[in-house]
């Protein structure tokens, strides 16, 4: 079912097609007027537009026609009916996009077939233009957060593999976002329209596990009462993500080994193999390396998937990385009841830094989810977030304290603090640059603090006309968002 616009100065022409169109079933608006039809089209917002090319009669009003039925957005997909002898002008129709030509007289049915290719052809092209923005959406690098050199490596390194079929092997503690990292592997790649099919090779006993990952013909094992697709075999031509594989028994490992060496699969009770397009991206917390001394873990299969290895730091190996996170967590956050944007106190982000979250960014995600649904006000206080993490509060007031008693420069957080979230407490007092102000060696701070002064105020400036919004803020400032992060981030001197 389609909203067809039809343009044509003929009248019983007009009048044979939008029959037979609506016989099809399509909604069908007929004009025998150019102008009206150019008029009209926007409002119609048609799939699909079939036009006379020359349409009343003196000039080729069907290209008008075609340049705009192009420009809507979704853009309608264009047929053009051309009068004998208009090749050369129906050519340059196909050139500025329409999808297919007629030339008159034609047969009903080969209109009809013409409609059909349009119409499958228009849906194929949304859909995959749907698709993919939303998948590059979700799984762009900018949603794995982290400024630290860690994670700079881990970015680079993505960058570099992502689009190779080679196998990686994700190492790292639970929680670092090690499936997040096998997601932007595979929406970079160029197999992003292929299935992304994630195994926790863990979760299921060993029988199970096998014919979950191969398949299996009716019969084979009582219970098999259908033939079944194997996970390889639903990821042809897309990424399986083998999570835990530390975990995988040792009868999988061998058929594991295999797969990855022959690349075809084996249904169980089946002789047969079947070649599979596979990309296989794992994943452990399990030192595999010491497993394989042990024996637990074939040291042949350890080689096979160790291709290339990529080690996600722990979350306090990277602890600059907690206030972007925690931002990164907070930004879509508004509090249930006055429905105002969730904001920190500079004291609850230092005791966010002060943790070690043995749970890493997931422990830390939730944490932030919990407070924000406890919290009285829109600014999570100490007292919001985890108990355990309590004990760290008198510890990152005295740190506070120490530093403002040498007068040493505001730590970090203040400056994210002033920058990001509107302080609520007013311990952290900058030098002042008033320029009313006496000139006496103690009021004045050195030439770094004021330009560092200077840009905050202006950082903030910009935020403030972006509506908070950092990306607009940087194109404002005509820095990138990395840029901006940074230069909220910078201590002070
Ligand atoms: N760098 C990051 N930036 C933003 N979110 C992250 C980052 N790392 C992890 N997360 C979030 O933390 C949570 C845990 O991530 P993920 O499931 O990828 O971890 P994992 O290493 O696979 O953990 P596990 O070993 O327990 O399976 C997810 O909600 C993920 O979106
Ligand atoms: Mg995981």
């Amino acid at each position: 079912m389609a909203k067809v616009l039809l343009a044509d100065d003929e009248m019983t022409m007009v009048q044979m097609v939008s029959e037979l169109l609506r016989a099809d079933g399509h909604e069908v608006f007929p004009f025998t007027n150019g102008n009206a039809a150019l008029e009209a089209m926007e409002s119609i917002a048609p799939d699909l537009v079939i036009t006379d090319l020359y349409l009343d009669r003196t000039r080729p009003r069907g290209l008008e026609i075609l340049h705009k039925a192009r420009s809507l957005v979704p853009p309608a997909v264009v047929i053009m009916i051309t009068g004998f002898g208009s090749i050369e002008t129906a050519v340059e129709a196909m050139k500025n996009g329409a999808y297919d030509y007629l030339e008159k007289p034609f047969k009903l049915d080969e209109l009809k077939l013409c409609v059909q290719r349009a119409l499958s052809y228009n849906e194929a092209v949304s859909e995959n233009v749907y698709l993919r923005k939303q998948l590059k959406k979700k799984y762009q690098f900018n949603q794995i957060i982290g400024t630290s050199a860690r994670m700079q490596q881990v970015f680079k390194m993505i960058e570099r593999v992502a689009d190779t079929d080679s196998t990686v092997l994700i190492l790292g503690e639970s929680g670092t976002g090690k499936e997040l990292v096998a997601k932007a592997l595979h929406y970079n790649s160029r197999r992003q329209l292929g299935s992304f099919i994630p195994v926790n090779c863990s979760a299921l006993p060993e029988n199970l596990l096998e014919s979950e990952l191969f398949g299996h013909r009716k019969g084979s094992f009582t219970g098999a009462i259908n033939d079944k697709k194997g996970l390889f075999q639903e990821a042809d031509g897309g990424t399986i993500f083998l999570d835990e594989v530390g975990s995988m028994p040792q009868v999988l490992q061998s058929r594991l080994l295999r797969v990855l060496q022959e690349r075809e699969v084996r249904r169980v009770g089946d002789n047969v193999p079947v070649y599979v397009n596979v990309r296989v991206v794992a994943a452990t917390n399990e030192p595999l390396e010491k497993k394989t001394r042990e024996g637990s873990f074939r040291e042949d299969l350890y080689y096979r998937l160790n291709v290339i290895p990529i080690c996600l730091p722990s979350l306090r190996e990277r602890r600059d990385d907690i206030p972007l996170l925690a931002a990164h967590f907070l930004k879509d956050k508004t509090h249930a009841r006055t429905g105002k944007p969730m904001q920190i106190t500079k004291s609850s982000m230092d005791v966010l830094c002060a943790h070690d979250w043995p749970g890493n960014v997931r422990e830390l995600e939730n944490a932030i989810e919990r407070a924000c649904a406890l919290s009285e006000t829109h600014v999570l206080q100490i007292t919001d977030l985890p108990p355990e993490l309590h004990r760290y509060a008198s510890e990152a007031s005295i740190d506070t304290a120490i530093e403002t008693r040498e007068g040493s420069p505001p730590s970090q957080f203040v400056v994210l603090n002033q920058a990001l979230f509107p302080t609520t407490s007013s311990d952290a007092k900058p030098p002042s640059f008033g320029d009313g102000e006496a000139a006496s060696g103690q009021t004045l701070g050195t030439l770094k603090q004021f330009i560092r002064s200077q840009e905050l105020a202006y950082l903030n400036k910009a935020l403030a006309a972006a509506g908070g919004d950092k990306q607009k803020a940087s194109e404002i400032l005509g820095v990138s968002l990395a840029t901006l992060y940074r230069k909220l981030l910078e201590e002070g001197d």
